[in-house]
């Protein structure tokens, strides 16, 4: 099967310094693929890569066969991401229901705001509120919005539940999850909480120190990790909440 979104030896400096290391890795349609690793891996730099905002040094990202080559053109619509801070990444100045059709401005194409808004779970009354006047989990939901607002192939999420209260984690994971089956997207799910990446995830790809250990289906990867790395992983997880 071919994949929708390819990593091909993909290799990433910053000056002298090595974040990505021939990574290579397949997304399939349809499919949610953890990574996972310790902080400074380079999960976020392949998220990066993926949308054409990290010039790589080597190796290619495909997706649906094409090179990604920066962030313009078509592919910018088939790639929706969510980061882990909604405080970061909503522009203060702009309403929600502005920065919910942002996407559909730059792409000239028409965006319902209020059945994005319902379909994330937010009244569609809040559509003229700046992000401080949201909680947390809204601002996500938000994120969240704008991310499918072209209706993407693919969603990015990195680390989207990390900056929230830990009571409104699941609630965003719930809807993530529920909008990947909904919505048919294919997801690159980045974490450090393996809990959520097992709720979540069909695959896993572990990445340590700019290099790719092991990948593998879920279960098979948590019950029978054939790394030490990734046992290590495994056995410092703080919490299975769910
Ligand atoms: N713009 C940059 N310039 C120089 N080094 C960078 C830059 N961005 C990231 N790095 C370095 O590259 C490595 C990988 O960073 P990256 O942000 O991809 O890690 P990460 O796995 O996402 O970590 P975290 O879990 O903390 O988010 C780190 O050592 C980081 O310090
Ligand atoms: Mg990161």
């Amino acid at each position: 099967m071919k994949p929708l979104l390819n990593f091909d030896q993909v290799s990433v400096r910053y000056g002298s310094f090595l974040a990505l290391d021939g990574v290579s890795l397949d997304i399939q349609e349809g499919e949610c693929l953890a990574l996972v690793g310790e902080s400074g891996s380079g999960k976020t730099t392949l998220a990066r890569a993926a949308l054409g905002l990290q010039p790589i040094s080597a190796g290619e990202v495909r997706l649906m066969g094409q090179a990604i080559q920066g962030t313009r053109g078509g592919q910018a619509a088939e790639i929706g991401i969510v980061w882990q801070d909604p405080y970061a990444s909503l522009d203060p100045r702009w309403t929600i229901g502005r920065i919910i059709e942002e996407p559909g401005v730059l792409a000239k194409v028409e965006v319902d705001v209020r059945a994005l808004m319902e379909e994330v779970g937010l009244d569609p009354s809040l559509h003229s509120r700046f992000p401080h006047q949201l909680s947390g989990g809204q601002r996500q939901r938000v994120a969240i919005a704008r991310a499918i607002a072209l209706k993407p192939k693919v969603l990015i999420c990195d680390e989207p539940t990390a900056a929230l209260d830990l009571s409104v984690q699941a609630q965003i994971l719930n809807l993530l999850k529920d909008l990947l089956r909904m919505e048919q997207l294919t997801c690159l799910y980045i974490s450090h909480d393996l809990a959520t990446v097992r709720y979540i995830a069909d695959r896993v790809a572990v990445l340590k120190s700019g290099r790719l250990v092991e990948s593998g289906p879920i279960q098979k990867v948590f019950e029978d990790p054939q790394e030490s790395y990734t046992r290590e992983l495994l056995s410092s997880a703080p919490r299975l909440l769910i």
